[in-house]
């Protein structure tokens, strides 16, 4: 009975009838033991289901909203639209509707718009609207993260509200400073390594000491993101092998890749935007990491599908085989739109995976069609 809580165990030895009703609320001590390697090198993660109830419970995923009705026929009446021209009207205030709650938190229009003039990007006294501004660059960034980076995000993908979960600041903001320097990997360095390949002083070789610090403070960084140890990613006999390792430092370090994108291709350049009280000692503007989107799960909201209700972010051809009912589509196939918007629709049970295991084989990524704007 190794498995039970030392109180369990005195519970069973004080009565056998007793026991047996206790055993039922003992039951969440268990722990699931997973492999993530080679049998017999010791690599198993291990899960708590307290714990990851726990956990569970303690994200929230709004419940998607109900599928865009039928939209008026004839030309977009937009004034000022430049990333979302290509989704019909409906399905465009669906997801302004869902944007209010994801970020502003409030459902309030007014965060992000000049309420008298819905498509100026300028306040009534002139000066310019950062927040709608920043949304319209967040709008280009998802579609490239869910687009483009499938290796990454698979088919649970990404919304706003990965990141935002309900609030305009997302966690894990980081600026430079020399607190922060292990995360410039997420900007410019590449290659975060201890162990040198060469023999000789080169260029090429920049092991050193600062460089290993840096690596362990970067792999640190990135165990609590997800709340993993470093087994999760490594076989620690060889910390380097990526032949030794679980598939799942593969998927990491496309996630180094994409948030390399993100932060030099579309968090940084925002910079101009913003207004000063958002940006850093230095003057620089906010950037992500890891735990922006993970908050502490190895998926982020523990594997939640949102995105698949919300094409309008989607950045790719089809979401799980249902194609994006674009407005370039061809006309005889308009009338299916319909059906499968109401499929699309059908409430998403979260996902709860404990495993890394039977992650959708996405290798040959669809790329979106030519009307899905991209910057
Ligand atoms: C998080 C920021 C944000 C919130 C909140 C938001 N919007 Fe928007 N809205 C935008 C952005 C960005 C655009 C421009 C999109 C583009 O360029 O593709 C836009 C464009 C629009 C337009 C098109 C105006 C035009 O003719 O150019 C309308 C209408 C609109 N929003 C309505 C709403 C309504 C109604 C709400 C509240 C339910 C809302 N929005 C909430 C960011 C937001
Ligand atoms: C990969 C994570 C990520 C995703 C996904 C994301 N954002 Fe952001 N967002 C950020 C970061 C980082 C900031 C910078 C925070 C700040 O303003 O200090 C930010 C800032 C913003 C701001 C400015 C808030 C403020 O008050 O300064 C708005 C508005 C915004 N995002 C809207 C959106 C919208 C709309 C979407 C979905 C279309 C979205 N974001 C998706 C990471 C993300
Ligand atoms: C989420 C997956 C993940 C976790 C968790 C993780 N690592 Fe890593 N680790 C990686 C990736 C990916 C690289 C390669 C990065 C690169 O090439 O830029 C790496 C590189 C390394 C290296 C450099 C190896 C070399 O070639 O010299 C060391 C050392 C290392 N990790 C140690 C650790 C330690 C110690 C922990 C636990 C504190 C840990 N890692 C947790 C994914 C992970
Ligand atoms: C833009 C949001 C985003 C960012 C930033 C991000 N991830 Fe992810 N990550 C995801 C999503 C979404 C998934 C779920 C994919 C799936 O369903 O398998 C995921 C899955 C993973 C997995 C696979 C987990 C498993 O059990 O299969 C690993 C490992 C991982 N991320 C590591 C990282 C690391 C390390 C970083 C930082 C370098 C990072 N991620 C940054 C969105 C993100």
């Amino acid at each position: 009975m190794s498995f039970l809580t030392p109180t369990c165990r005195r519970l069973v030895a004080a009565a056998i009838p007793l026991a047996m009703l206790s055993l039922g609320a003992c039951g969440d001590a268990q722990t699931d033991s997973v492999q993530v390697g080679y049998r017999g090198t010791a690599m198993e993660q291990n899960y708590d289901h307290g714990d990851l109830k726990a956990k569970f419970a303690q994200v929230k995923i709004p419940t998607p909203l109900p599928p865009a009705g039928e939209s008026p026929p004839g030309p977009l009446p937009w004034q000022n639209v430049q990333v979302l021209n290509d989704i019909s009207v409906g399905e465009f205030n669906r997801t302004m509707v869902a944007m209010s709650t994801w970020v502003a938190g409030t459902g309030n229009c007014a965060y992000c718009h000049n309420i008298a003039n819905l498509a100026s990007d300028t306040l009534p006294n002139g000066k310019p609207l950062y927040t709608k501004l920043v949304a319209r660059r967040m709008l280009q960034m998802t579609r490239q993260i869910n687009g483009q980076y499938s290796q990454h995000v698979k088919n649970t993908g990404v919304t706003c509200y990965t990141c935002h979960m309900g609030k305009p600041l997302p966690n894990g903001l980081w600026f430079y400073s020399s607190q922060t320097d292990y995360l410039r990997h997420y900007l410019d360095r590449d290659g975060a390594r201890v162990v040198t390949q060469q023999v000789t002083p080169t260029n090429m070789n920049r092991s050193s000491v600062k460089q290993t610090e840096w690596t362990y403070a970067l792999m640190m960084s990135q165990s609590r993101s997800l709340g993993v140890n470093c087994t999760y990613c490594h076989n620690s006999r060889q910390f380097a092998s990526w032949k030794e390792a679980p598939p799942a430092r593969v998927t990491a370090y496309h996630g180094i890749l994409m948030l390399r994108d993100v932060n030099q291709n579309y968090l940084s350049p925002l910079q101009p935007v913003y207004p000063a009280v958002r940006l850093g000692a230095q003057g620089d503007a906010p950037k992500a990491q890891c735990v922006t989107c993970h908050n502490g799960a190895y998926k982020p909201l523990y594997g939640a599908q949102m995105v698949k209700d919300y094409p309008a972010l989607w950045g790719r051809a089809d979401w799980n085989g249902v194609p994006f009912q674009g407005l370039g589509m061809p006309a005889d196939t308009a009338t299916a739109a319909t059906d499968s918007t109401a499929k699309l629709a059908t409430p998403a049970l979260p996902l709860v995976k404990a495993s890394s295991s039977a992650a959708p084989a996405t290798g040959a990524a669809s790329v979106g069609t030519g009307n899905m704007n991209r910057p």
